[in-house]
């Protein structure tokens, strides 16, 4: 079986963005493929560093994969940090990344826009220990969103220099999504994808209450309605429709589109539809997730776990790596 590799960081609550680009596939892959789902805390800290925030934070993505529906019997569900063999195969694919190609990556120059100090190291290599933890289990499929694509290619640019240089050890990864096109969920506001740390309003948070829910919903962007039959959406329908399709039947998803085309749509109906089937999603998550959390020893036992699953693969390819790197004093 293929070997699949994931991870969310550690940095608030997840939101529709990660479920529909992320969890959603993890769902089904831990049926069919050796899976490796993680909690991405050293990735956090490039951004986060409230120590105090970080444990909660940790177990709270724990809490929401769980409450998603992954299950640690078929998964290998662990905490990055627990894998200390990342950390040693990040110091040695380190050596095989450039400089000038890191400050390439297009989150890279995001992050940073505007910026003069206060860059970190971590942050510039923040796609090496990406790859590190894909290649730590020789993983060929990575289900992600399409804003990880970037750091994908990354990945198989450093399997495939420490291959030439070494020999044969990684397979190139790709990232991965089940529909063939690697997903965007757009944000409420019109403006770009959902994401934790951009407006509130405009996210939806597995966490919130279906009284939120509504309320985001309500005040997501429209337009003044279709002017002509079959006439284009313009960018606020469009991801409204957009995010239908994700939580939608497809019936309701036809009705609409029809109402659109004969300009009989109301939006306040379709605003009450998509309100009512994402709390459909989002309330057993919230409530399952929220009663595991307040169990944080079993979450304990569910990580150590993990991280021992993994352990073994991990050591592995470790081992191979130093050998082959020719860090092997005692033969
Ligand atoms: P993070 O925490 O930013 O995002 C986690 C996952 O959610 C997806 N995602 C989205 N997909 C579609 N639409 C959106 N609006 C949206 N927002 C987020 C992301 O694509 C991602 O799949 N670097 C990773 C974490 C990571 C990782 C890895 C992933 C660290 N090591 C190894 C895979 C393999 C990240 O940014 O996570």
């Amino acid at each position: 079986r293929e070997i699949v590799v994931s991870g969310i960081r550690s940095t608030g609550f997840l939101h529709l963005g990660n479920y529909f680009g992320a969890i959603r596939q993890y769902l089904h892959m831990q049926h069919t493929h050796v899976c490796y789902f993680f909690v991405a805390d050293y990735h956090s800290l490039t951004t986060h560093q409230d120590p105090t925030q970080l444990r909660a934070n940790v177990y709270r993505v724990l809490a929401e994969y769980l409450a998603c529906g992954l299950n640690p019997d078929k998964a290998a569900l662990y905490v990055q940090s627990d894998l200390p063999e990342t950390a040693e195969l990040y110091l040695l694919l380190n050596m095989l990344a450039y400089k000038g190609e890191l400050e390439k990556v297009p989150t890279f120059k995001e992050k940073i826009r505007g910026k003069h100090e206060g860059i970190n190291a971590g942050l510039l290599t923040y796609p090496v220990l990406m790859a590190a933890d894909i290649l730590i289990h020789r993983a060929t499929k990575v289900p992600v969103g399409k804003d990880q694509e970037p750091h994908l290619e990354m990945a198989r640019n450093l399997a495939s220099r420490f291959n030439q240089k070494f020999g044969f050890l990684f397979p190139e990864p790709v990232a991965f999504s089940e529909s063939g096109e690697l997903l965007k969920v757009p944000s409420l506001d019109g403006k770009g994808k959902m994401s934790k740390s951009e407006n509130e309003m405009a996210t939806i948070y597995l966490a919130d209450s279906d009284d939120l829910i509504r309320k985001k919903i309500a005040r997501a962007k429209t337009d003044a309605g279709p002017q002509a039959p079959n006439s284009p959406k313009s960018p606020e329908i469009e991801n409204l429709f957009l995010l239908l399709k994700l939580v939608s039947a497809p019936e309701t998803v036809a009705y609409f589109e029809q109402a659109y085309d004969n300009c009989t749509i109301r939006y306040g109906e379709l605003k009450q539809q998509l309100a009512d089937d994402m709390i459909n999603l989002v309330r057993p998550i919230r409530e399952r997730a929220a009663e595991l959390q307040k169990d944080i020893e079993t979450l304990k036992k569910i990580r150590k776990t993990g991280a021992e699953k993994a352990c073994a693969s991990a050591q592995q390819t470790l081992q191979l790596a130093r050998s082959m790197m020719g860090i092997r004093y005692d033969e």
